[in-house]
């Protein structure tokens, strides 16, 4: 079918999940921005969290649907996470699979620093990737990439290529030089070399302390000056990322990858986590010869009806922070989307006392 072109032709191909439930989604990520945002530069990166999982969890409990967290930031036993298996929602509704991250970056909230968001994803049953809780070594691009590889097949992204060559097609994408490219990474020792291939391929790097998921998303959103990310992170921010991603039509590709192998650690270490965690991972299906599998978007978000929000709780690379004025009164920002293709950018008041408090521009 034809991309639609009005706003009644978008809002007649969004499907019952992007109709019914991404506006409550918006309250769900902007409730756990503004309970973080309470948190913020208190150096207690537990508690922040802690406090976006409970509003998050509040907001999720009202909502008419049948929901599962298919891949967050933790396990059961890992309490007070939105665990991976947990049952959210009324029950009644339709059959919703999550993935959460009620705060991306929480050394960042504890810091005061920017990037920090509280997201969540939402597709059909089925439609979000059931994975553990471990790293995703990816690579991410905006929708130019995308066209580029349609028209140009011999030349496609490929996650274990040398970096330059990547580095090269995402330039003529972009119709830039690869200096003209600007690569986000995680700040980690695990990504020494990497940088270093970055670096002399000629792109240029931005190190990011924590929080990897917003720079993929920006990555399909010109003006961001992010053309790609880089570099092993936490798998659900993998998978949130690769929810956005495909909404807006760029691409992603990742790999499992254990937080031990990945960082380097002794093989007792390694030995230690692969007993540890191949029982789960087992459960879902992923054997350590499927670990090192490489997914792409359809992989890791296979869903057709895919919505996604996040709310900033510090500022970001295009949100504003959550703004706290008297009497309990905030003001959030938030990006959201659906498949349909219909992005939008909020800017909430939440006003306590309609006599007493005036509005800001
Ligand atoms: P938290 O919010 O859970 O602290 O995660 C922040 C983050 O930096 C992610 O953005 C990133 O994907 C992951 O942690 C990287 O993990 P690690 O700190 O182990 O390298």
């Amino acid at each position: 079918m034809p991309h639609p072109k009005t706003v009644e032709e978008m809002s007649d191909c969004a499907g019952p999940i992007e109709c019914e439930l991404l506006p409550k989604l918006i309250q769900v990520t902007e409730a756990a921005a503004i309970a973080a945002a309470y948190q913020m530069g208190r150096g207690d990166k537990h508690f922040a969290d802690q406090v976006a999982v409970a509003a998050m969890r509040r907001m999720l409990n009202k909502l008419n649907m049948n929901g599962v967290i298919k891949i967050g930031e933790g396990e059961r036993d890992e309490a007070p996470m939105l665990y991976i298996g947990e049952k959210v929602g009324t029950g009644a509704g339709v059959d919703v699979d999550i993935a959460v991250d009620p705060l991306e970056g929480t050394n960042l909230t504890a810091d005061g620093c920017p990037g920090s968001v509280a997201v969540m994803a939402m597709a059909e049953r089925g439609g979000i990737f059931h994975g553990p809780d471990i790293y995703i070594d990816k690579i991410v691009v905006g929708p130019e990439v995308v066209q580029y590889e349609a028209e140009h097949p011999e030349e496609k992204l490929e996650l274990d290529a040398p970096v330059s060559r990547n580095l090269n097609i995402v330039a003529k994408a972009l119709d830039r030089k690869v200096q003209e490219l600007v690569v986000v990474i995680l700040d980690r020792p695990r990504h020494a070399q990497k940088i270093m291939e970055i670096r002399e391929a000629g792109a240029r790097v931005k190190l990011v302390s924590d929080g990897d998921l917003m720079p993929g998303v920006a990555t399909a959103i010109r003006g961001s000056g992010i053309h790609m990310v880089m570099g092993a992170g936490g798998s659900g921010e993998a998978v949130l990322t690769a929810a956005a991603i495909k909404t807006l039509g760029g691409k992603i590709l990742g790999r499992l990858v254990l937080p031990s192998v990945a960082n380097g650690k002794t093989q007792e270490e390694i030995d230690a986590e692969i007993e540890e965690k191949l029982p789960r991972l087992e459960k879902m299906g992923i054997s350590l010869q499927t670990l090192n599998e490489v997914m792409d978007t359809e992989k890791l978000v296979p869903g057709k009806d895919v919505i996604f929000s996040a709310s900033a709780v510090t500022p970001g690379h295009f949100l504003h922070e959550v703004s706290l004025f008297g009497r309990g009164d905030a003001r959030v920002n938030t990006v959201s989307m659906g498949s349909s293709g219909t992005v939008r950018f909020t800017d909430s008041i939440y006003i306590k006392d309609k006599q007493k408090t005036p509005l800001y521009l």
